[in-house]
């Protein structure tokens, strides 16, 4: 993986020039579009600082990037912008997760929950229109520790869907009770599968062995498609885990999608959806006849400031820089870990993930209430709470977490951190 670190200037300039080779609402002949500029009371599009933000210059130019332009056409009026984003989907899909060029598609969603969408929307038109599967054969499997967005995606699309059971200790799927279920839903008529592999659970960070999982599927020999939803963990651990083989270079693997909003500091709006390439064609909507290229998407419409922004992201850090700001994630989580053992309290974390989840018998809640920390409930009494180091989480933070956690401890359980 690598991608060189860039200028601001220069990133500036290429943004600044793609928004030139677009057609502006203000200087182009453009009247059959139901969109324009933003508000002019509200946005003004001469502010002085613009000169020096390309990010919040795009989103007043207001650029929209409907559709899919990994596909052999689309909209040429923002074709300059496109091309950016089709740059940030190369290094997401080519440096970062090892597809080979040109051998994807993908776009940039509104989030994580659109991406999840979008991927079980596809393989269940996939399972239908190459093997004209019936809905009920069609199974979506996942994790209990998975994102809600399954579960809304499965109501949406109207699937079937089966809970996979985890270790409460290791958080790891349970793999000798998921072959049982397997054998039941084979033989009551299941034979695609479509499968959800986590690059981090919301909850706890945990990874899912994709290995494992085909492996079983293969085993059965029954007919699957993976997606690995990496809306928390994509952009951490193949950074922090250069050994990672959660990506393209694993052929069980067919999609993944990453959310830039969540540890790339990126704004709300940039979930990077990459599939293997043609896959998408099944959810071509060709009704959207006057669309250039038609419609792939879920959204429709969506921002093109959005890609701008991750891109510049990515590439003012380049590789080796946003490598260094996910060590220092890991280290202060190894250190609030190690702060945790010395005080005999119990949690969850992986090694390469920025995310502990404390057992609640061990913490007072109002101590999580203090700091913020998420519990895993908040109709039921729960059962644990977690912490997400990000860069606002420093150390002078931590040192006082630890210290009111210590005089907990120290209070309730006798335990001594010196
Ligand atoms: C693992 C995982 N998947 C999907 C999502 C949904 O992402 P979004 O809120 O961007 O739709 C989240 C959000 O926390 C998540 O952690």
């Amino acid at each position: 993986m690598y991608w060189k670190q860039e200028s601001f200037n220069h990133l500036k300039k290429i943004v600044f020039d793609a928004l030139e080779e677009n057609s502006s609402f203000h200087d182009h002949s453009i009247m059959g579009l139901p969109a324009t500029y933003l508000d002019p009371e509200i946005f003004p599009a001469d502010a002085p600082f613009l000169c020096d933000s390309p990010y919040i210059k795009c989103f007043i130019e207001n650029p929209n990037h409907i559709g899919l332009h990994t596909y052999h056409t689309s909209l040429p009026t923002f074709k300059g912008t496109q091309s950016i984003e089709l740059d940030l989907l190369r290094i997401c899909a080519e440096e970062i997760y090892k597809a080979e060029s040109g051998e994807y598609d993908g776009y940039v969603a509104p989030g994580g929950t659109e991406c999840n969408i979008q991927a079980i929307w596809i393989y269940r038109e996939y399972f239908k229109n190459k093997f004209t599967a019936k809905t009920n054969e069609i199974i979506v499997l996942f994790s209990e520790d998975t994102h809600y967005s399954l579960y809304k995606a499965c109501n949406l699309l109207g699937l079937d869907f089966h809970v996979l059971p985890v270790n409460n200790t290791n958080r790891s799927i349970d793999y000798i009770s998921t072959e049982k279920i397997l054998d039941r839903l084979i033989s009551r008529g299941n034979k695609y599968i479509i499968s959800i592999a986590n690059m981090g659970t919301t909850m706890f960070g945990s990874i899912d062995d994709v290995d494992a999982l085909s492996a079983l599927y293969l085993r059965k020999k029954i007919n699957f498609k993976l997606h690995v939803d990496a809306a928390f963990g994509g952009f951490i651990y193949p950074f922090s885990n250069p050994d990672s083989t959660l990506n393209f270079n694993n052929s069980n693997i067919h999609s993944i999608s990453v959310d830039a909003h969540k540890m790339l500091q990126a704004p709300y709006g940039t979930g990077i959806f990459i599939i293997r390439k043609n896959y998408i064609d099944n959810v071509i909507t060709k009704e959207a006849s006057y669309v250039e290229g038609h419609d792939h998407t879920l959204c429709g419409s969506r921002s093109g400031a959005n890609p701008i922004a991750t891109w510049m992201i990515l590439n003012v850090h380049g590789s080796e820089g946003i490598k260094a700001r996910i060590a220092t994630f890991i280290e202060k989580t190894d250190y609030i870990c190690n702060a945790l053992n010395k005080l005999n309290v119990r949690y969850f974390r992986n090694d390469s993930m920025n995310i502990i989840t404390i057992r609640s018998e061990d913490i007072s809640e109002d101590i999580c209430n203090r700091y913020t920390l998420v519990p895993n409930s908040h109709t039921e009494s729960p059962e644990w709470w977690k912490i997400v180091v990000m860069d606002h989480v420093n150390w002078n933070l931590i040192e006082k977490f630890i210290s009111d956690l210590g005089t907990y401890r120290e209070r309730y359980f006798e335990v001594s951190a010196a």
